[in-house]
């Protein structure tokens, strides 16, 4: 989407007058490993990426608030007011804008107008590339650069995630806010999420691409499955607890649970623990190879994630699991795995540039053989965090 589309949409929605619009982008985000272990106190290896949402904004002189998005133009405007941020299921997609809204008021921000704003994402919509995430801290940063606000940008971030947890009503982790809030071109943020200290690791990967595919899988009750999921690796550690002195899984090296999961009373939620735990180590280990170049070893830990993911996890679903396998066959693929939360959604691979064409061509005749319709494919960068862009992009 160019510039001159948004400006002229923005114009036609919301009239010319009075003030030019400012233009804002928050980009969506993937994780090379690290999955479901952010709410489990562990680590994370996420990077921001080239797609994600546009946002194209301007203060009223009054109270109003205008959302418009251009990916849902069947719902027209949405409007409401700074009076009432109160989450509105009527208001369907904009309440993530409003949340973002609700929270900057609640913790001291002056929002003194309403605003007009249009919203644009080139991420697909709840594919497991953030979009939520994603409109979020667009908005946090249209919010900070209207109204001149200064704002930690490690703050922004966990008024995200307490729209997600609060105002949604999803129990996620902070990666996703905390990758597009932060994201930096080239680099992946390794991120202990029980502190919150982080670190930038270049994505170095000599003639190799990461190539982004979309199950185009709907995600169906992903967001009870993913309250479920966290609420199982809750009940495991309250077992480890009875003689564990532990805060989190994610404090527990694999040999010391393997030593005490029988403290974990049922089956299941032993599992799920185990693939918290295992992921965690998985995700240390990666950062080092990828550090030392050992594209090959990396590849094998993304691997082994998406086994995790599948058999003890279990949030893969045949979808994605036949992506995974199929990219695993391939040649020129050094690693593959679904990435987010799953259930449906995307998975990455990464494939030798010589190879991603016949890669895709590929992927693309056995999935569709098997499911009835076809993968999509996106060659994303990695990219700089949510920032206000230049008068001109
Ligand atoms: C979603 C959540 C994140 C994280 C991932 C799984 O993207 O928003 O917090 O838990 O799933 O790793």
């Amino acid at each position: 989407m160019n510039q001159h589309d948004l400006s002229r949409t923005f114009h036609e929605i919301f009239g010319t007058a009075p003030t030019k619009p400012r233009f804002f982008f928050a980009p969506g985000r993937i994780n090379l490993i690290g999955e479901h272990t952010d709410y489990n106190g562990g680590h994370v290896f996420p990077a921001a990426i080239s797609f994600g949402t546009y946002a194209v904004a301007r203060q009223r002189a009054d109270q109003k608030l205008h959302f418009y998005s251009m990916n849902f133009p069947e719902r027209g405007k949405i409007e409401c007011n700074l009076a009432d941020l109160s989450y509105n299921p009527d208001h369907d997609w904009a309440n993530f804008p409003k949340g973002m809204i609700y929270y900057f008021i609640k913790n001291g921000y002056s929002i003194s107008h309403g605003m007009d704003i249009l919203f644009y994402g080139d991420i697909p919509n709840g594919a497991g590339l953030s979009s939520s995430a994603s409109i979020e801290m667009a908005t946090g940063v249209v919010l900070e650069g209207l109204f001149d606000l200064e704002i930690d940008r490690l703050h922004m971030i966990q008024m995200g995630q307490h729209v997600e947890n609060q105002y949604i009503g999803v129990n996620s982790g902070i990666m996703d806010q905390f990758a597009i809030g932060k994201g930096k071109k080239d680099c992946a943020i390794l991120l202990d999420c029980q502190t919150l200290e982080f670190h930038y690791a270049p994505v170095e990967l000599k003639d190799h691409e990461i190539v982004i595919i979309n199950s185009n899988k709907q995600r169906t009750l992903a967001a009870s499955k993913y309250n479920e999921r966290r609420a199982e690796c809750e009940e495991a550690l309250a077992d480890l607890r009875t003689e564990l002195p532990i805060g989190s899984l994610g404090e527990l090296t694999s040999e010391k649970f393997e030593q005490y999961k029988h403290l974990i009373t049922n089956d299941i939620h032993r599992k799920r623990a185990k693939h918290a735990v295992y992921e965690n180590e998985r995700t240390l280990l990666a950062l080092q190879e990828l550090e030392k170049g050992h594209l090959e070893a990396f590849g094998q830990l993304m691997n082994a994630s998406h086994v995790s993911l599948r058999d003890d996890y279990e949030v893969t679903g045949a979808e994605l699991d036949q992506i995974a396998e199929t990219a695993w066959n391939h040649p020129g693929v050094i690693g593959a795995r679904m990435t987010g939360a799953g259930f449906g959604g995307c998975a990455i691979a990464i494939v030798h540039q010589t190879q991603i064409e016949h890669f895709k061509e590929k992927l693309s005749e056995t999935y569709s053989e098997e499911f009835g319709y076809p993968p999509s494919f996106y060659e994303a960068k990695i990219s700089d965090g949510a920032k206000e862009l230049a008068e001109e992009f």
